[in-house]
């Protein structure tokens, strides 16, 4: 039996990280083999990229480079951890994957989604998923959920953040109308309860 990759995409605030824990209690219960990841994902080398990518010195980082260790990570994951889950067909629940290089590379660093695409194919060489689930909650709506929990005044950073977040919004946005058969948007303005059901009923039409 093949297994079935799901991934989930969001802006920051969206909320898919909770969603994704009730979707993989849901299936878990059921009885299904459900393998949840998130990029870089645990292996080994993709945690040593994340290192390089995420380290606050490396201020000189290439757009380019940025994308390509992305990308990188992303052949390790798949490699290493999805393709063999799927091959014992388990469920792959996946927080973030190649869109989010399309989004945040490929529109806010603008490389071209085109241009991002291509190198992301060399990495996942088709290996897409299944179905693409976008979290969908306004970027005024998730930094605002960001901010109540930092508990403290808004200032001009975090307004150039807002600006970045309607970029990426944006991205996800025409994203959504170039793959509208393999990204799904769901209202996730919601209980985090009604946000899961309709991520489990998407998931359930496809086993
Ligand atoms: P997270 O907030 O979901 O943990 O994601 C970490 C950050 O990395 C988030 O700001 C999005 C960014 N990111 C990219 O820029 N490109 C990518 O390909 C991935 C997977 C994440």
């Amino acid at each position: 039996m093949k297994g079935l990759f799901i991934s989930f995409e969001g802006t920051e605030g969206s909320g898919k990280t909770s969603i994704i824990k009730e979707v993989e209690k849901h299936f878990l219960n059921k009885g299904l083999q459900v393998l949840t990841t998130r990029e870089p994902g645990g292996i080994r080398i993709s945690e040593k990229i994340r290192d390089i990518l995420l380290d606050k010195d490396h201020l000189e980082m290439d757009a380019r480079t940025e994308a390509l260790l992305f990308a990188a990570s992303r052949r390790q994951h798949l490699v290493e951890k999805i393709r063999p889950a799927l091959n014992h067909g388990k469920l792959i629940l996946c927080d973030r994957f190649v869109d989010s290089s399309l989004v945040y590379q490929g529109i806010a660093r603008k490389l071209g989604i085109d241009e991002v695409m291509q190198i992301n194919q060399f990495a996942i060489e088709n290996t897409f998923p299944e179905l693409t689930i976008f979290v969908d909650v306004r970027p005024e709506v998730g930094l605002k959920r960001v901010f109540d929990t930092l508990n403290r005044e808004v200032n001009r950073l975090d307004l150039e953040k807002l600006e970045f977040h309607k970029m990426i919004y944006q991205g996800y946005m025409d994203l959504i109308s170039k793959y509208p058969d393999r990204i799904r948007r769901i209202d996730g303005e919601r209980s985090i309860d009604d946000v899961s059901k309709e991520a489990i009923a998407l998931i359930e039409s496809l086993i």
